[in-house]
């Protein structure tokens, strides 16, 4: 039904009452299992995307839906103004496996975030220097949603619009050697914030040596390294965190983590060592939802199934096969694709044809996959994909590359 016209702009309500901030295709799925996804159609696809690096286990575990059913029939939620035993024990687990001494509990990756720039402006506050507020972002960033995190990452698309921007943020440009030890020695800085690898921005992944370099320059200038490992965290680079691959001592201050944490339920964290967190103390942040037994016990399980050894060595098994299978194709396609990038299951092809068209050819071959900033689409799938799924993810893609060719051709 269309509203009165107010000015000279009509109002439309859609049919589907959804606010229309999503560009939608026109499928949806009603059921799941491992890296299959079944359409209200009827008809099976590969889920290459796993609702953008979410389903690291695909769907429908077994584990975490009896860790869902066995916790829903206990106890949902509960405030955080009680100890939550569930919640330690994810807390205690996160620690186990990482750098950090503590976690605050979220709903999302935007929230981890959030706390993430609180946790680093409330450590400068905290030892004596509040006039460090500011926070160094790099172009291609994403860090999720909320208005903190918008004007973190600085994509004019996501900021313009919504009043002023907000002061605190510094810009850079990915690579930028220079301008970034220069801005790190300013006496407002307060942090650096950066997703090892890219995910949004087209799966950009750091050399190991800047990993390395942001970890002395951090050190070098008294400020705090936050890793937004939202996407490239939790196993999806062939280790459990994309950091490790610069070794033990470049660890960050404080990380982000949210998707695959609950495996497909809606977890986030953010961790950070003790010494980082100095400044957030009771009053400075709290959520209603985050951390509940509901989503604790999900991600627990999960952590469970994703932080092992095994896990990391078919996630490093599977994507070199990938690789190398993508790379096969870049060499039969030259006038489709242009690069593969990425690390690990965080698989970025840099394309010719448009991305976006790309993304619906390969639903025509019933192939889910997601795109990404420089013209690339992303594959993301479970971790949990076999050698024989990729092989099938391939000779889909082929016949994309195929498709794409004859477009072009017609064109
Ligand atoms: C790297 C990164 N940071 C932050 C976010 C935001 O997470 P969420 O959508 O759960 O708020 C995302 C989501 O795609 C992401 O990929």
């Amino acid at each position: 039904m269309a509203a009165p016209e107010t000015g000279s702009q009509e109002i439309h309500v859609p049919a589907d009452h959804l606010m229309g901030v999503y560009s939608r295709a026109q499928l949806a799925f009603e059921r799941g299992r491992g890296v299959r996804l079944y359409s209200t159609e009827g008809e099976e696809y590969l889920d290459c995307m796993a609702g953008i690096a979410v389903n690291a286990l695909g769907h429908a575990h077994p584990t975490l839906v009896k860790a869902l059913e066995s916790q829903g029939e206990k106890l949902w939620h509960v405030s955080n103004i009680f100890r939550i035993p569930e919640q330690e024990a994810l807390a205690t687990k996160l620690c186990e496996i990482s750098f950090a001494d503590v976690c605050f509990m979220t709903n999302s990756g935007t929230e981890a975030i959030e706390c993430a720039l609180k946790t680093a402006r409330k450590y400068h506050d905290a030892h004596g220097q509040p006039e460090r507020i500011d926070v160094i972002g790099f172009d291609g960033a994403f860090h999720g949603r909320t208005y903190a995190a918008v004007n973190a990452a600085g994509n004019p698309g996501y900021v313009a619009g919504f009043g002023p921007q907000l002061p605190g943020y510094v810009h850079l440009k990915w690579g930028d050697h220079e301008a970034l030890k220069e801005a790190a020695a300013r006496p407002t800085t307060a942090a650096i914030l950066i997703e090892p690898v890219q995910g949004e921005g087209g799966a950009r992944a750091l050399p190991v040596e800047c990993l390395r370099g942001l970890r002395e320059l951090c050190d070098a200038h008294g400020i705090l390294l936050i890793y937004d490992e939202i996407q490239c965290g939790l196993g999806r680079t062939g280790k459990l965190f994309a950091y490790e691959w610069a070794g033990e001592d470049y660890a960050p201050d404080i990380m982000a983590l949210a998707k695959a944490l609950g495996g497909g339920f809606p977890v986030g964290a953010c961790l950070a060592t003790a010494k980082a967190a100095k400044g957030m103390v009771p009053g400075t942040h709290g959520s209603t939802y985050g951390g509940n037994p509901l989503a604790m016990a999900v991600g627990l399980a999960a952590m469970g199934e994703i932080a092992t050894d095994a896990m990391m060595e078919h996630v490093r098994d599977v994507s070199g096969y990938l690789t190398q299978q993508l790379e096969g194709l870049k060499a039969r396609h030259p006038d489709v694709i242009v690069d593969i990038r990425g690390k690990g299951l965080l698989v970025g092809i840099k394309l010719k044809p448009n991305n976006r068209a790309f993304m619906q050819w390969a639903r025509d071959e019933k192939l889910l996959i997601a795109g990404g900033g420089d013209n690339c689409v992303r594959l993301l799938p479970p971790l949990i994909i076999t050698r024989e799924e990729l092989s099938e993810a391939v000779e889909k893609l082929d016949r994309i590359c195929e498709r794409a060719e004859s477009e072009a051709a017609s064109a």
